[in-house]
């Protein structure tokens, strides 16, 4: 079968990666793709939102299954816009219909799923324009720190959290008039929780769903957990304090109801689920859902499965998934991400990367890298996550570090204190 991948970053290379070691695949094409997927297949210069531009490589490519990595094309209605299409509607699409995108794409409606559907998560109130009067009454009724989070997608940016009660009255009143412009228009007021994340992800075909390994994610720019936010700094998988008895609550209290309220209202979603997750004093909260895996656990996540990705998808397509379980590897993946100096804030592109060359002990997943004239250069604030495995995760952390010298570019960065809070 030919495989058609959306997207450009580490997780697509991770995603591309694990593919590109399955019998099961003819041909795997990329669409665009980056410096490093072009290893894995065929990189291919459309956008993942050019849904006219996939159609034609998809009927001319023969894919038969396609894979969505990035939200905003399953948001915009990929999924929705195969299935409308005569001559692509037999090909399945992993990732979620317009219906169940929602649960990222509208923090009030994920919201209002969960309280539906009991899931645990943070107590909230939503408000509009015409109701931030009320909002800032609702306010006054909660303890700092104030959470505020913009409805709609917000390039991740959309989530404030304020310690001073005035400054989160006029940061909402701020956003309710345009400060993340129409993802603002409703604004999601939260119980600000305390405890420590994790990420953790399902495949789902709506009925059933397999467990993929859970992860942790580094998201500040600075060691410690300080600075800016950023797409994600590194990650790890296993995450130590997410032993079975917190894993085995994540799924009878999350991901079990979350499927049920999927099935209840309707939303045909076949894809994965992220589950951004609180551990509170050993109990899992719902942060955020995602319809998609994340970047960057899923440089961590891949090199931990040693089935075949192809069968997992099978499985769900043909509706055998009630039992079907992932073999995984023992070991402690680790993910350290190399990005460009200056990011999150400005930073320049189109630095040579050397050294690639050097490393042999750790897989290289390109994220901002593109190839000019037979050179691997940088082309994002992110380039690349350096995942290595071992027994313990101190282990597979040396190795990742090592290798992270060995590469080089003009002001690269990186922490190099990942897993510091795991220990
Ligand atoms: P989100 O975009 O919803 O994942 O929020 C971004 C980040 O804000 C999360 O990764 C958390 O670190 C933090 N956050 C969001 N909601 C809460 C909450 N209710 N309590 C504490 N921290 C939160
Ligand atoms: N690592 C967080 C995300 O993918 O949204």
């Amino acid at each position: 079968m030919n495989v058609l991948i959306l997207g450009s970053g580490g997780r697509e290379h991770a995603l591309a990666w694990k593919l590109s070691q399955s019998k099961k695949i003819d041909q795997l094409y990329i669409a665009p793709g980056n410096g490093g997927t072009q290893h894995c297949g065929t990189n291919i210069d459309i956008a993942p939102d050019d849904f006219e531009a996939i159609k034609k490589i998809t009927l001319e490519q023969q894919i038969g299954l396609v894979i969505v990595g990035p939200e905003a094309p399953l948001v915009k209605g990929i999924t929705d816009f195969f299935t409308a299409e005569e001559k692509l509607k037999s090909i399945p699409v992993v990732g979620p219909t317009k219906a169940g995108a929602k649960l990222e794409g509208s923090k009030d409606f994920a919201k209002a799923f969960m309280q539906e559907f009991k899931i645990p998560t943070a107590q909230y109130q939503s408000f509009t324009k015409d109701t931030l009067k009320e909002g800032k009454t609702f306010l006054e009724t909660l303890k700092a720190p104030y959470v505020l989070k913009a409805d709609g997608l917000a390039a991740g940016k959309g989530v404030l959290i304020l310690e001073d009660i005035d400054e989160a009255k006029i940061e909402l009143e701020n956003m309710l008039t345009g400060k993340f412009g129409d993802a603002s228009a409703t604004v999601v007021i939260e119980e600000f929780l305390k405890g420590i994340e994790l990420s953790c992800f399902c495949y789902t075909n709506g009925k059933d769903y397999v467990m993929l390994p859970e992860a942790k994610d580094y998201k500040r720019i600075g060691e410690g957990d300080t600075g800016l936010n950023t797409g994600g700094m590194g990650s790890i998988s296993p995450v130590p304090f997410a032993n079975k008895a917190f894993l085995q609550k994540v799924e009878e209290r999350i991901v079990e109801p979350t499927i049920h309220g999927i099935q209840q209202r309707g939303i045909d979603y076949h894809g994965f689920i992220f589950f951004g997750l609180m551990n509170v004093n050993g109990d899992p909260y719902v942060i955020e859902y995602n319809v998609r895996l994340g970047d960057p656990e899923t440089e961590s996540i891949m090199p931990r499965i040693k089935t075949d990705l192809m069968d997992m998808f099978g499985a769900g397509i043909e509706d055998n998934l009630k039992d079907f379980t992932l073999e995984l590897k023992p070991d402690f993946a680790t993910a350290v991400m190399l990005v460009s100096g200056g990011y999150p804030e400005a930073y320049e592109k189109g630095k040579t990367i050397t050294g690639l060359n050097a490393v042999k002990d750790s897989i290289v997943l390109h994220a901002g890298t593109k190839i000019n004239n037979n050179e691997t250069v940088t082309s994002g604030g992110r380039v690349m996550a350096i995942t290595s495995l071992d027994q313990t995760m101190e282990a597979a952390l040396k190795t990742s570090m090592n290798n992270a010298e060995k590469i080089n570019f003009d002001k690269k960065y990186y922490r190099k204190d990942l897993g510091f809070d795991l220990k």
